[in-house]
C-alpha cells in the first residue's frame, strides 16, 4: 500500500447550525489523481480548507503528507500547493511580481536565478508569459484563474490541491490545465482536484470521492465506478442513410427474431440495445445482418454522481 498523502478520520465541521462536513474519512494515496466531486454546498471546499489548516475542524483528525494539521502545519504545508475558492493575488502588482513574492515566502532550495526560472516556467506553463507584466487587477477572470494555478504549482509541491481549477477557463485553458496536471502527476505530484466538470475529471482522475450533504458517499477508483452496465449498444450497418426507414425496420425485425429476449428495448432504426450475454454480434452476423459497431455500455461519472447525490435545495436542512 502506498503512503497516504491525505488522511482524514471522522472529519466534521459545523458552522453554527449548519452541518457542513460530517464524519469524513478521506484517503488520498501518494501519486493519486483524486477528483473531489459533489453538488454545490456538499462540503468540498470546507473539507479542503480543513486540510490546509484554513479552518479548524469541529472534530476529527487530519493528516497531510505524514504530518498532523494544524499541529505540524509549518512542516508539511510548505510541500503543499493550493488554490481554494478562486485565486488570491495583489491587484496592483503584476502576475510575475505576485509569483515571485509567493515563491520567496517560503525557504526553498535554489538561489535567486533558480527562483526566477521557476516563476518564468510557471507563467509559461499557464500561457501567461505575455501578460506577466500587467497588473493583476487588469486580468480577465480566466487569466486570474490561470495565475492562481501558477501560484499553486510554482514551488513544485508534492501535493497539489486545487478547488475548481477550471472555473472560468476557456476550452483551450481547460485542455492546457488538464495536460499540465497529467504532466505533473507523471513527475510524481499527488493531485486533489475538486470540480463539477465530470468529463474532465473522468479524463484526469484515477480515483474520486463524492460528497453529498457533508458526507463522503463514494470513494473509489474511476475504473471501478465506470463498470459495464451489462448492456451492449449495437449499430447495424447502413444506419448513416436511412435511419428508421424501410430497411431499418426489416433489419430491426430480423434482429428481434435472432436475439429474442436479449433485445432490451424496441429498436430505434438501426440501433439496438441488447443484453450483453452470449455471442450477440456472431448471432446477428450469422443471421445475415451486418454490424457496424458494438459497444459495451458503461456508467459515466455523471451517472454515478447523479445517482448518489441530492440536488441543491432537495432535502437540505439548515
Ligand atoms: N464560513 C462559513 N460560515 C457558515 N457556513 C458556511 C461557511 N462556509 C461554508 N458554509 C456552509 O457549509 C456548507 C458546505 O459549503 P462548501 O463551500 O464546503 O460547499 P462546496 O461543496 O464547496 O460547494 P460548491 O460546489 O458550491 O463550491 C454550505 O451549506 C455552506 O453554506
Ligand atoms: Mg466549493
Amino acid at each position: 500500500m502506498r503512503d497516504l498523502a491525505v488522511e482524514t478520520t471522522g472529519l466534521t465541521k459545523r458552522f453554527g447550525r449548519v452541518q457542513a462536513v460530517t464524519d469524513v474519512d478521506l484517503r488520498v494515496a501518494e501519486g493519486d489523481r483524486f477528483g473531489f466531486l459533489g453538488p454545490n454546498g456538499s462540503g468540498k471546499t470546507t473539507t479542503v480548507r480543513m486540510l490546509l489548516g484554513l479552518v479548524l475542524p469541529t472534530s476529527g483528525r487530519v493528516r497531510v503528507l505524514g504530518g498532523r494539521v494544524p499541529q505540524d502545519a509549518a512542516r508539511v504545508l510548505p510541500q503543499v500547493g493550493a488554490m481554494v475558492e478562486g485565486p488570491a493575488a495583489i491587484g496592483h502588482l503584476s502576475g510575475r511580481a505576485n509569483l515571485r513574492l509567493l515563491d520567496a515566502a517560503v525557504p526553498t532550495p535554489g538561489g535567486r536565478r533558480t527562483r526566477r526560472r521557476r516563476v518564468e516556467e510557471a507563467l509559461e506553463a499557464l500561457g501567461l508569459a505575455q501578460v506577466g507584466r500587467r497588473p493583476v487587477r487588469a486580468y480577465s477572470l480566466g487569466m486570474r484563474q490561470r495565475l492562481g494555478i501558477a501560484s499553486a504549482l510554482v514551488r513544485r509541491p508534492r501535493l497539489l490541491v486545487l478547488d475548481e481549477p477550471t472555473n472560468g477557463l476557456d476550452p483551450q485553458g481547460i485542455a492546457l490545465v488538464t495536460d499540465l496536471l497529467l504532466d505533473l502527476s507523471a513527475q510524481g505530484t499527488t493531485l486533489l482536484v475538486s470540480s463539477h466538470l465530470l468529463s474532465e475529471v473522468e479524463h484526469l482522475c484515477t480515483r474520486v470521492g463524492v460528497m453529498d450533504r457533508g458526507r463522503l458517499v463514494v470513494q473509489d477508483h474511476v475504473d471501478a465506478l465506470r463498470a459495464p452496465t451489462g448492456r451492449l449498444l449495437v449499430t447495424l450497418a447502413g444506419a448513416a442513410h436511412d435511419d428508421g426507414g424501410r430497411s431499418g425496420e426489416a433489419g430491426a425485425a430480423l434482429a428481434g427474431q435472432l436475439l429474442g429476449r436479449r433485445l432490451l428495448e424496441p429498436p430505434a432504426g438501426h440501433r439496438l440495445v441488447v443484453a450483453d450475454c452470449g455471442d450477440v454480434v456472431g448471432d446477428l452476423v450469422r443471421g445475415g445482418l451486418a454490424v457496424r459497431e458494438a459497444v459495451v455500455e458503461r456508467r459515466t461519472l455523471t451517472d454515478v454522481v447523479l445517482s448518489r447525490t441530492t440536488a441543491v435545495g432537495e432535502g437540505m436542512g439548515a
